[in-house]
C-alpha cells in the first residue's frame, strides 16, 4: 500500500464514520449539581455527533467535570490530568486525536492555570458557559487553546437542549433538575460563591416543561437541585412571588410524577410555605438534607451562617411537627479556624439532640480566597482528624439507629434497576434508602408496598405486602 492510498483510506474511514461515531468520556466529581450539569453537556455534545462512552479508552473526547470544594477535590483533578496527558502522547503516537476539556468549579475557579499546569488541556469551560462547549470544541479542533469561564449574559439553559424521549427513558426513573444556581450567602468557609456565582433561580415555565419532558421519557422522581434551592424565587401565573413551596405544588400537578425531592436547603431559606408543603404534599418525600456544619454559636457567627444553634434545632421541631416521619440529614465541618474543644462538644451536643438519619463531615479545608482563609487560629490536622472521628462515630451509630428503626415498617418503594440476585430489584424508600426486593424488571418504575424485613451496611431488604 502507497502513502497516498493509506491516506485515502484514512480520510474514507473518517468520511465513513463520519461526525456521528465520536465519542465523549465525561467524569463527574463532586455534587449532584455536577452530575445534573454532566448530563446536559453530553446532550448538547450529543448535537455535534459526540456518543456518550463509559470506556475512556475508546473516547475522541475526555471531559472532567471537576468540583473545588474542599482542596482534596481539587487535587484529583491534577492527577487524572496526568495520567490523562501520558494517554493523549501515547495515542498520538499511533496517530490518533484525542481532546481533554476541563469543566466544572477547578476550571471557574483556575481558569487560565489549568493551561500552565496541564499543556495538554484543551478546553476549560466554567458552569455558566457550558452551553458554548461544542463551540468550544471546534475552535480547538483548529488549534486554539480556549479559555470561557466569564459568566454569560444569556441564560445557559435557553441555550442547551433537552433530551429525547428514548435517551431519558434510558438513564431511569429518577432524575435531577436543577431550579436554582449560586450562592449569596458567603459563609466565610466556602467557595461556591465564587465558583458558581451569586443566586440566579430559573423561571416556572422553564422548569415545569423541562419536569413535564422527564416524566413523559418515563421518570416518577424528581430531585430539584440548587446550592441553595430554597432560595428559589420565581413568578406565579398572576405575576405573584413564588417560593419554592408554590414551585413544589406546582409540580406536584403533573400527570404521572410520582415523587419530589430537593436539595441542598440552607436554615435561613426554610419558609412557612415549604414546611406547609411537608405537611401537605404527600408526594413530597420525608427527607430533608439541612447543613448546620457546627453547634457552637461562636463558631456559627465566624462562619457567617446568620443563625444560631439553638434557632436550628427551634426549626427542626417545626418542621418535624409538620411532617412527623420525616428524616433529617446534615453536612458538618470540624476544626473550622478558631474552634476549641468546647466549641466541638457543642457540635456533638447539637447532633445528639437533633438525631441524623444520614450525615456528611469534612474537616475544614482552606480555600485560598474566602475569609476564612485568612483566619488566624487555624486548626492542627491531628486535632481535625480526632474530632472528626469522634463526630463520625456518633453519626454513624445514628444513621444505623435510623436504619433499624425502619425494620417492620410497611413502606412505599419506587423500583429503580436490577438488584443484586436475578429476580432482585433495588428500589429507594422515601428517606433515600436503597432497599432489595423480589420483583421482575418489567417492574422498574413502579411503586410497590414492602415491609423492611433486615439491614446491612448500606441497604435495607424487603419482603412485598402489594404490588
Ligand atoms: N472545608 C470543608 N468542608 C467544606 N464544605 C464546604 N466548604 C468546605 C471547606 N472549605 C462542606 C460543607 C458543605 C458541603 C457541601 O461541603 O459541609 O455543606
Ligand atoms: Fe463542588 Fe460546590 Fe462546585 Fe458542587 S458547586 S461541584 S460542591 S464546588
Amino acid at each position: 500500500m502507497t502513502q497516498d492510498t493509506a491516506l485515502l483510506q484514512a480520510q474514507d474511514t473518517n468520511i465513513r464514520k463520519g461526525s456521528n461515531s465520536r465519542k465523549v468520556f465525561i467524569k463527574t466529581y463532586g455534587c449532584q449539581m455536577n452530575v445534573y450539569d454532566s448530563v446536559r453537556m453530553s446532550d448538547a455534545l450529543a448535537k455535534d455527533g459526540y456518543e456518550p462512552t463509559e470506556d475512556m479508552e475508546e473516547a475522541d473526547l475526555v471531559l472532567l467535570n471537576t468540583c473545588h470544594i474542599r482542596e482534596k477535590a481539587a487535587e484529583k483533578v491534577y492527577s487524572a490530568l496526568g495520567r490523562l496527558r501520558d494517554m493523549k502522547k501515547q495515542r498520538a503516537g499511533e496517530g490518533r486525536d484525542m481532546m481533554i476539556g476541563v469543566t466544572g468549579c477547578v476550571a471557574q475557579a483556575e481558569g487560565e492555570e489549568i493551561l500552565r499546569r496541564a499543556p495538554a488541556v484543551d478546553v476549560v469551560i466554567g458552569p455558566q458557559t457550558y452551553h458554548r462547549l461544542p463551540e468550544a470544541l471546534r475552535r480547538a479542533k483548529g488549534g486554539e487553546r480556549v479559555v470561557d469561564t466569564e459568566y454569560a449574559i444569556e441564560d445557559k439553559f435557553e441555550h442547551l437542549p433537552l433530551a429525547e424521549k428514548a435517551k431519558i427513558r434510558k438513564r431511569g426513573v429518577t432524575a435531577f433538575l436543577t431550579v436554582q444556581e449560586g450562592c449569596d450567602k458567603f459563609c466565610t468557609f466556602c467557595v461556591v460563591p465564587y465558583t458558581r456565582g451569586s443566586e440566579v433561580s430559573r423561571p416556572v415555565h422553564q422548569i415545569v416543561e423541562e419536569a413535564e419532558k422527564l416524566v413523559d421519557g418515563g421518570v416518577r422522581e424528581i430531585t430539584l437541585l440548587g446550592q441553595n434551592v430554597n432560595a428559589w424565587h420565581g413568578e406565579g401565573p398572576r405575576g405573584e412571588e413564588w417560593s419554592l413551596g408554590d414551585l413544589l405544588y406546582r409540580l406536584a400537578e403533573i400527570p404521572g410524577l410520582a415523587r419530589l425531592r430537593y436539595t441542598t436547603s440552607h436554615p435561613r431559606d426554610m419558609d412557612d410555605r415549604l414546611i406547609d408543603a411537608h405537611r401537605n404534599l404527600r408526594m413530597l418525600m420525608p427527607y430533608l438534607h439541612l447543613p448546620v456544619q457546627a453547634g457552637s454559636n461562636r463558631i456559627l457567627k465566624a462562619m457567617n451562617r446568620r443563625h444560631t444553634a439553638s434557632e436550628y434545632v427551634a426549626l427542626i421541631e417545626r418542621i418535624r411537627a409538620a411532617r412527623p416521619d420525616i428524616a433529617i440529614s446534615g453536612d458538618f465541618i470540624v476544626g473550622f479556624p478558631g474552634e476549641t474543644d468546647a466549641d466541638f462538644e457543642d457540635t456533638l451536643r447539637l447532633v445528639e439532640e437533633v438525631r441524623y438519619a444520614q450525615a456528611f463531615s469534612f474537616k475544614y479545608s482552606t480555600r485560598p480566597g474566602t475569609p476564612g482563609a485568612e483566619l488566624k487560629d487555624q486548626v492542627p490536622e491531628e486535632v481535625k482528624a480526632r474530632r472528626l472521628e469522634k463526630l463520625q462515630a456518633l453519626l454513624l451509630k445514628q444513621q444505623q439507629e435510623f436504619a433499624e428503626s425502619c425494620v417492620g415498617k410497611v413502606i412505599d418503594l419506587l423500583l429503580e434497576k436490577p438488584g443484586r440476585m436475578p429476580g432482585q430489584l433495588i428500589g429507594r424508600s422515601p428517606w433515600l434508602q436503597s432497599v432489595n426486593v423480589d420483583a421482575k424488571a418489567s417492574q422498574i418504575g413502579d411503586i410497590i408496598r414492602v415491609r423492611i424485613t433486615g439491614i446491612s451496611t448500606n441497604s435495607l431488604f424487603a419482603e412485598v405486602v402489594s404490588n
